[in-house]
């Protein structure tokens, strides 16, 4: 009986992803059964309540701690160098900054954009000092130029430099073969060799200064994503790419942490999808997960970043329903499944399979009047020109 049980149910849960229209079949028997032998299924739902309220409740505890507190800076001239802080969750995460008296140094490409970020910065807060350093991180020596201005320019000498946020990436959306292999070509430049060799540089010399006796924290904070814990068709070298971020951060925190402690740590921030200039460019607000209203504000992702780094957390996932659903997926289903829900959310909308009359209710309800359009495909990651 029991296996009756949990093979139906399977077959639901499979066809759920597969063939939605055998889902609702499958969901009719499911229910008649359940209607006819409850007791059948009291283990399976006592079974499913228990996995949920324990990862539920997991994921609660660690998102309802972040009380969105100001963190005061109360070390003279502690400074934070933030990439990409020129938009989206970078910028947020420096007015975070800002607003609690840090020092900050500030790197992107667009000198009109940098200029314009620093200007809004002081105007959070004037006993602050901003710096700018215009680079393209994607390059392979930008990390030593940012590394080596930053500790031999005598413009930087005065400032304690003990916190670095990897921020700075790009997102591209589309299917692999489709996409153009120079452009994720350069996202893997940036995304994956610009990261490593920051974390590196920065990461060592924050070593180097405990080691001769400083007693000061050290913070690195690395832009992961939701993205980075299954594998993802229609983004799939993206979500490569943030997964060998989290990965990497999560391996060097534990090697970090059996070293110096809570002295110096490194954490990772897995946003879902936010609402910055990334999805124009990447064509993600085509995707299902954003028109069915499945993103968070950059603000939002960034508090939940600044506090992660804060407390030298591993990580943090930002949304209660995206950490429920990862620890959910992660618990209950084999990888190849978590592979098709994800192709589910990412896909484009126009490609929903779902009755014309169903899909007229969602729109409504998002307001879409527009309706679903063609997917674009190539992400493009030219800096804005001035
Ligand atoms: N938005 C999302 O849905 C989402 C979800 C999960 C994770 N993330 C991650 O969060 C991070 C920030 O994303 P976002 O959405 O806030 O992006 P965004 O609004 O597009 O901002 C990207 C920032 O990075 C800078 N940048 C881009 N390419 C660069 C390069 N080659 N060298 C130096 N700076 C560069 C940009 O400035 P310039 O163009 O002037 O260089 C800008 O300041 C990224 O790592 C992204 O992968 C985003």
């Amino acid at each position: 009986m029991m296996s009756n049980i949990w093979s139906s149910t399977r077959d639901f849960l499979v066809s759920l992803v597969q063939d939605p229209r055998r889902a609702v079949e499958d969901s009719k028997l499911l229910l008649q059964a359940i209607i006819q032998n409850p007791l059948d299924y009291i283990p399976l739902l006592a079974a499913t309540s228990v996995i949920s309220g324990i990862f539920a409740g997991l994921s609660i505890r660690s998102f309802s701690i972040h009380s969105f507190r100001s963190i005061p800076n109360k070390q003279l001239r502690e400074t934070v160098i933030i990439t990409g802080a020129t938009s989206g969750i970078g910028r947020e995460l420096a007015f975070l900054f800002a607003r609690d008296g840090y020092s900050i140094i500030i790197v992107a490409r667009n000198i009109k954009q940098l200029e314009e970020t620093r200007r809004l910065l002081l105007e959070t807060n004037k006993s602050i000092e901003v710096f700018c350093i215009s680079k393209d991180l994607s390059i392979a020596e930008s990390a030593k130029e940012v590394f080596n201005e930053v500790h031999t320019n005598p413009m930087y000498s005065h400032l304690c430099i003990n916190n670095f946020i990897n921020n700075a990436g790009v997102v591209m959306r589309g299917e692999f073969l489709r996409m153009d292999l120079d452009k994720q070509s350069d996202m893997i430049d940036l995304n994956i060799s610009g990261l490593t060799r920051l974390f590196h540089l920065f990461g060592s010399e924050f070593a180097r200064r405990i080691d001769n006796g400083s007693k000061q924290k050290f913070r690195i904070l690395n832009l992961a994503s939701f993205a980075s814990f299954t594998p993802n068709p229609n983004m799939a070298c993206y979500g490569a790419t943030k997964s060998y971020i989290h990965y990497l951060s999560m391996a060097v925190h534990e090697e970090l942490k059996a070293r110096y402690g809570s002295q110096l740590s490194v954490s990772a921030l897995c946003p879902g999808l936010v609402d910055t200039a990334a999805v124009p460019k990447s064509g993600t607000q085509h995707s299902i997960l954003y028109k069915l209203g499945q993103y968070d504000t950059p603000e939002r992702a960034a508090k939940i970043g600044y506090h992660t780094m804060m407390r030298g957390e591993r990580y943090a996932i930002v949304g209660y329903m995206n950490g429920i659903v990862i620890y959910l997926c992660q618990a209950v289903l084999p990888y190849w499944l978590q592979a098709k829900c994800a192709r589910i959310g990412t896909s484009d909308w126009s490609s929903l399979k779902l009755s014309a009359f169903f899909k007229d209710q969602l729109r409504v309800y998002q307001g879409n009047e527009k309706g679903a359009e063609d997917m674009a495909f190539a992400s493009t990651n030219e800096p804005t020109k001035e």
